[in-house]
């Protein structure tokens, strides 16, 4: 039975509303978590989570076919698509009872259901009212449905294309940001025909331009790629779903739509609790995530930025400190890494060339292909590209762009550097371990401050 009155009451269980509530615990508030569906949130049962474990099956798969290049050999390797959902599964059971048993550790109650605003800035679940001191919104997004399709059968959300139980034989995959990315990534390389559609110019459209040429280099290697689609129909039946987008019509067996999300808010009841919202849908917040109304606190996927899960989990940190009197730096948006799990992976922080150029910085670039240090070419991944966007004013890093195996580990050096309030000159001057792939990013710290040594 849930306690009639609470000091912090996070609704959401995701990354960004666990650590929260974890970290509320800490500062000494009575907290529960409120979960309409399971613990951890969409990423890590049927998002970032369940995705990466089918993306991590296709490096094993890769890496066993390539083998041979290192002088093993080994048999064409096969698909068990069973056993990588079972691989898939068995990662969601460990992390989400990973979170189960901090909350337990924590003393944080987790109530189940659906939760609202009162208008009093308390918490209702079903017929129960629960008093709150504060309370912190965290209920994260849901996908949205494109060209006059709806979700289910052979018609795939985000979810149900990494949890799906068959290996498809064609998949299309609309919406070549991050998500559809990943899903076209994974497939592709575990043997799926893939067609990755995007309408705007570039995949990944918001990576700069070089980046995306490179990933596009590689990625290529793994699907069809077309940018700049229009697709003019789509209809989807029992058996697949047929698309058009100017070669003709296309049969495939499924369609996966990974072309943006909306905020999940709907059930919270904020007008009538008097949250003021800002014109997309997103709920207004301050820089300690506050909300209009006093005691209530937004973060992740409902509040502006980027809808990343450590984004979240980082901005529930500062509202509970926050809340518990403390006086949090806001989040700096300029040192938020975004990682495309693809393989090769993209990842990067910060402005690209062209919106530093537009915002009138002196700007100095560096570039260096992985290739022109030692361990990618040891390890077998010479694909991919390391940039730097500096300002040359003061040698600040304003912006970090990887395409790379590694790229997700790669990245956080920059983004360490800049959070210090180090710049490329001082990158370029730290003795980096020999050979490993972080001596791309030294690489990359010299090309941008003028004496790149290995290119
Ligand atoms: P998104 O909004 O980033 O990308 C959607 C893409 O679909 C856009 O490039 C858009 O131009 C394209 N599109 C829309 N309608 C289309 C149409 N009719 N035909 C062809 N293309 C169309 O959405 P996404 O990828 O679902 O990501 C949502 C958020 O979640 C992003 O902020 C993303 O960074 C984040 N995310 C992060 C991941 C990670 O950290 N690894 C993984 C997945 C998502």
């Amino acid at each position: 039975m849930p306690e009639s009155r609470y000091d912090c009451i996070v609704i959401g269980s995701g990354p960004g509303g666990y650590v929260a509530a974890i970290r509320a615990a800490q500062l000494g508030m009575k907290t529960a978590v409120v979960e309409k569906e399971f613990i951890g949130g969409r990423c890590l049962n049927i998002a970032c989570i369940p995705a990466k474990a089918v993306l991590r099956a296709a490096d094993v798969l890769t890496e066993v076919r390539e083998a041979g290049d290192f002088g093993i050999k080994v048999g064409e390797p096969e698909v068990d698509f069973a056993g990588v959902g079972a691989h898939r599964d068995k990662v969601v059971k460990t992390l989400t009872g990973g979170v189960s048993m901090l909350l337990k550790k924590n003393k944080i109650d987790v109530i189940e259901g659906v939760a609202s605003l009162t208008k009093d800035g308390n918490v209702s679940v079903g017929d129960n009212e629960i008093e709150a001191g504060t309370v912190l919104l965290a209920t994260g997004s849901i996908p949205k449905p494109v060209l006059n399709l709806e979700f289910g059968g052979r018609v795939l959300d985000t979810a149900a294309a990494w949890l799906l139980e068959e290996k498809p034989g064609k998949l299309a995959v609309i919406g070549a940001g991050a998500s559809g990315t990943e899903i076209a990534s994974a497939y592709g390389r575990l043997g799926t025909e893939v067609v990755l559609l995007e309408a705007l110019p570039q995949i990944l459209p918001l990576e700069d331009k070089d980046i995306a040429r490179a990933a596009a280099r590689e990625l290529g290697k793994q699907m069809t790629i077309v940018t700049g689609a229009n697709i003019t129909k789509a209809e989807a039946s029992d058996k697949g779903v047929t698309l058009d987008w100017g070669d003709g019509e296309q049969q495939f067996d499924y369609v996966a739509i990974a072309a943006g999300r909306a905020p999940d808010t709907e059930a919270l009841g904020l007008k009538e609790a008097g949250i003021e919202l800002l014109d997309n849908g997103q709920i207004k917040v301050d820089g300690h995530q506050k909300t209009s109304k006093d005691g209530v606190y937004a973060i992740g996927d409902i509040v502006p930025g980027p809808w990343l899960a450590h984004k979240a989990s980082e901005e529930g940190v500062i509202a509970v400190e926050a809340a518990a009197g403390q006086d949090p730096h806001p989040l700096d948006h300029a040192a938020i890494p975004a990682v495309t799990f693809c393989y090769p992976q993209v990842a990067s922080f910060g402005l690209t060339e062209e919106e530093a150029k537009e915002q009138g910085y002196d700007v100095a670039v560096g570039k260096i292909p992985m290739g022109a240090v030692g361990a990618p070419t040891v390890y077998g991944d010479r694909g991919g590209m390391i940039k730097i966007v500096g300002d040359k004013k003061y040698g600040e890093i304003l912006g970090g762009h990887i395409v790379s195996a590694k790229a997700a580990e790669l990245i956080e050096e920059l983004v360490v550097a800049k959070e210090l309030e180090g710049g490329y000159p001082e990158v370029a001057r730290t003795i980096h371990p020999h050979p490993a792939f972080a001596e791309a990013v030294l690489e990359a710290a010299r090309a941008t401050d003028g004496w790149l040594i290995h290119g």
